[in-house]
């Protein structure tokens, strides 16, 4: 019998926030990999307002964890990547959540868990800054945890997951409209 065709998108639905992970280390060659998919992140006019941070030292995460109010989770991770972007306003934000979760997705890619933590405060950023010696025309909003997810731990806390229901975040045609319009569906 003809095994079911892969499903294209799944790994796209199914991308979680990892929190807990196994002490193995994420190898340098992936780590490589995932900042080339980084770099070639769009980003509005093309400008790249960003520098990223790779830390594999588990003593400089741990005091990362330290630097924000949902970052504990970095204590246990085996590398992050520390984005700090140059500028402000609506593009640079979109242009940084844009480039973590491609990283995040080809994470996934080479079956490594990741996470996304944020430096909640100027006061934290500017600790995490004088740490990492980053410049101050950069500002490190977050870090990317990364690992091998420990799987026989829960992830998050159950009003952290699931979703709304389609109908609720989505109309179709016109805003408050459910039901799809009669369309040609896919063949096969
Ligand atoms: C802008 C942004 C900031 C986030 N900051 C944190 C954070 O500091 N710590 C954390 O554990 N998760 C953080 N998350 C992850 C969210 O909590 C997570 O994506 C959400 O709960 C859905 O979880 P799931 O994707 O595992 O279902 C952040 C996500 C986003 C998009």
């Amino acid at each position: 019998m003809a095994s079911p065709a892969p499903d294209p998108l799944a790994a796209l639905r199914n991308l979680r926030q990892s929190r807990r992970f196994l002490p193995t280390p994420v190898p340098q060659d992936d780590l490589v990999q995932l900042l080339e998919v980084a770099r070639w992140t769009g980003s509005a006019k093309n400008t790249q307002p960003w520098h990223l941070v790779v830390v594999t030292d588990r003593e400089t995460n741990a005091a990362l964890a330290g630097y924000g109010d949902f970052t504990a989770f970095l204590e246990g991770v085996a590398a992050s990547i520390v984005v700090a972007v140059e500028g402000e306003g609506r593009s640079v934000a979109y242009d940084d959540g844009r480039l973590q979760e491609r990283v995040m997705l080809a994470a996934d890619a080479l079956g490594i868990g990741s996470g996304t933590a944020w430096f909640s405060s100027p006061e934290t950023r500017q600790q995490v800054r004088e740490l990492l010696g980053i410049p101050a025309h950069l500002e490190p909003w977050s870090a990317i945890g990364l690992g091998y997810t420990d799987t026989s731990q829960a992830q998050a806390s159950p009003q952290l997951s699931g979703r709304k229901p389609i109908e609720e975040i989505a109309s179709w045609g016109r805003y408050g409209t459910s039901a799809a319009p009669d369309a040609p569906r896919r063949a096969g």
